[in-house]
């Protein structure tokens, strides 16, 4: 993490998930990172993407300590006790389309707008984690409506936020990032965990990623390879 300042601050959002808990235990272990703060639906301040007012408290709540050299937003959903992800058009229902896109867009989309204002001026990043079937072009094998949407969404939120904060803040950096197949429980029921690679390997990746971005590639859709991925 050489490219960030010795003592940096970092803040996960979604620090109870598998990703997100591998970051936490990552910068953590990190001797560069001076502090990591990990908020989720059960934390202090609490960010939940069902009640939007939590997310502007919880920044507000932030902005007192100071300014973050790395944001990262690992909060997602596929699936819950309540539904999978649709296999045909006959599986589309309001319910699923709004819980997935509460969780995956419209919070995500709430976090742009309170926490940018939180990076640092001198070298911020700013993750958001989406995937790779939010790829349009990308789009072979159809299905997952919902949560392809909302991360094809999400992907236009970070980008044309991208172009707005670079005024304001010419260093920062705003990118969406693939994570590739992760042992976790949303992959779990997907053979996440005969297919994927355990979290904490993926964080690795993707930290040493995020280390080689620079302001020219904000607004960028990057795997955590630190390929390019289409739109
Ligand atoms: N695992 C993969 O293979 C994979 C692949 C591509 C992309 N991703 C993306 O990676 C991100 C992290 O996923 P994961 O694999 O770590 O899944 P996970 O273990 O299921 O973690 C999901 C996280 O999202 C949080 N969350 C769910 N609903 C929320 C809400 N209403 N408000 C705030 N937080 C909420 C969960 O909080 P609680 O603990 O409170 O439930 C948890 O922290 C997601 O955006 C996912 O789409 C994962």
């Amino acid at each position: 993490m050489n490219s960030f300042p010795d003592g940096f601050r970092a803040l996960i959002l979604g620090a109870s998930g598998g990703i997100g808990q591998a970051f936490v235990q990552s910068l953590q272990a990190n001797p560069r990172c001076a502090q990591v703060v990990g908020l989720h639906r059960q934390s202090h301040p609490r960010l939940d993407f069902d009640d939007e007012a939590s997310i502007g408290a919880a920044a507000e709540q932030l902005h007192a300590t100071g300014k973050f050299h790395l944001i990262i937003n690992a909060a997602g959903v596929l699936h819950t006790a309540d539904f999978m992800p649709e296999k045909k058009l006959g599986d589309l229902s309001y319910a699923q389309l709004e819980a997935t896109f509460r969780v995956n867009t419209f919070g995500p989309a709430l976090v742009l707008r309170h926490f940018s204002a939180l990076l640092d001026r001198q070298r911020g990043v700013l993750a958001v984690i989406s995937a790779k079937v939010g790829s349009i072009e990308d789009n072979r094998l159809g299905g997952w409506y919902s949560y392809r949407a909302s991360k094809a969404a999400l992907n236009m939120l970070m980008k044309t936020a991208a172009i707005e904060v670079k005024r304001g803040n010419p260093q920062a950096v705003l990118v969406s990032l693939h994570p590739g197949t992760v042992t976790t429980g949303l992959s779990k029921p997907f053979k996440g965990d005969q297919i994927g690679r355990p979290a904490r390997v993926a964080v690795q990746e993707m930290l040493e990623t995020l280390n080689q971005l620079n302001p020219a590639d904000t607004g960028a859709f990057v795997s955590y390879q630190g390929e390019r991925l289409p739109w």
